[in-house]
């Protein structure tokens, strides 16, 4: 855990709590920078992904434009190791009480031919990027959670398959229709639900997808996260989509 100690200013009341995973890098991070700026109202952000090492980086990134008194509250875990995800989510919100705002972000793909796929990564595309968003959510509502905002990061391929990408475009496919029926079901206790698919955006996820393309010529992660710090704003709630498309 870290308590920003230094002299940047306190600002506000920040009272929200945010739980951001796959926050060490790439849209995650940028996320997590952009919703500890002073107009969030965010105070603490509970930052997730499997390598501790990344995560004391990202802090360290982070801390210096953090407001006295954030909390930045690293926790190393592997988002599709299921149980492990539900326990932790039940951990979490005994320790640091409500998570106002999710963000599923944390994402897998292994970008293979049609005839190369194994069914254990497919298993595992699933895992990290539909079964892990749908365990967050599942555990903390039962251990009693209201979240105000749930932000679930499908793609571009999920609106539209794209040819090698199987296993990744369905598994967002599948995020983009979960996010559907999550913003009905969760619409009575306020909850907003908002699906965001980015197209091309250069993070070491698109290196995997597009190993040859010039990183400076398409989207970068921080215009994910404004468009995700917008969601989290007054005015998020007039946007009224169910799968907010991102492009470059
Ligand atoms: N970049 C694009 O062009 C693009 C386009 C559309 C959608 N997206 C989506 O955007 C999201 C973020 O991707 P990105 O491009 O920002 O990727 P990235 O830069 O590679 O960052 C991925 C983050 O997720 C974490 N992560 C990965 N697998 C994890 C797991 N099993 N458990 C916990 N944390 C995990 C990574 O840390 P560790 O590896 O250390 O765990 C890292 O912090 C993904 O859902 C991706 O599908 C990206």
């Amino acid at each position: 855990m870290s308590e920003h100690q230094d002299q940047a200013p306190t600002v506000g009341r920040r009272s929200r709590t945010a739980l951001i995973t796959g926050a060490s890098r790439g849209i995650g991070l940028e996320t997590a920078r952009r919703l500890l700026r002073e107009d969030t109202g965010v105070g603490t952000v509970v930052l997730v992904s499997r390598s501790a090492e990344d995560l004391q980086e990202a802090i360290a990134a982070l801390e210096p434009a953090a407001p006295t008194g954030t909390r930045l509250l690293p926790r190393v875990l592997d988002v599709g190791d299921l149980d492990v995800l539900a326990r932790t989510a039940r951990e979490l919100k005994e320790e640091v009480g409500r998570i106002d705002l999710l963000v599923n972000n944390a994402g897998y793909t292994n970008p293979v031919p049609l005839q190369q796929i194994r069914q254990a990564d497919f298993e595992r595309t699933m895992d990290v990027n539909l079964y892990a968003p749908f365990t967050l959510v599942q555990s903390l509502l039962n251990a009693g959670n209201v979240f105000e905002l749930i932000v679930n990061i499908a793609s571009t391929a999920g609106i539209r398959g794209r040819s090698g990408w199987l296993t990744y475009s369905a598994s967002k496919a599948a995020l983009i229709s979960m996010s559907e029926v999550m913003r009905e079901e969760l619409a009575i206790y306020g909850t907003r639900v908002a699906c965001v698919s980015p197209g091309r955006t250069a993070t070491a996820l698109r290196r995997v997808l597009a190993p040859g393309e010039d990183p400076t010529t398409i989207m970068q992660p921080e215009d994910v996260a404004e468009v995700v710090a917008a969601l989290a704003s007054p005015v998020g709630r007039f946007i009224d989509s169910e799968n907010i498309v991102v492009r470059g």
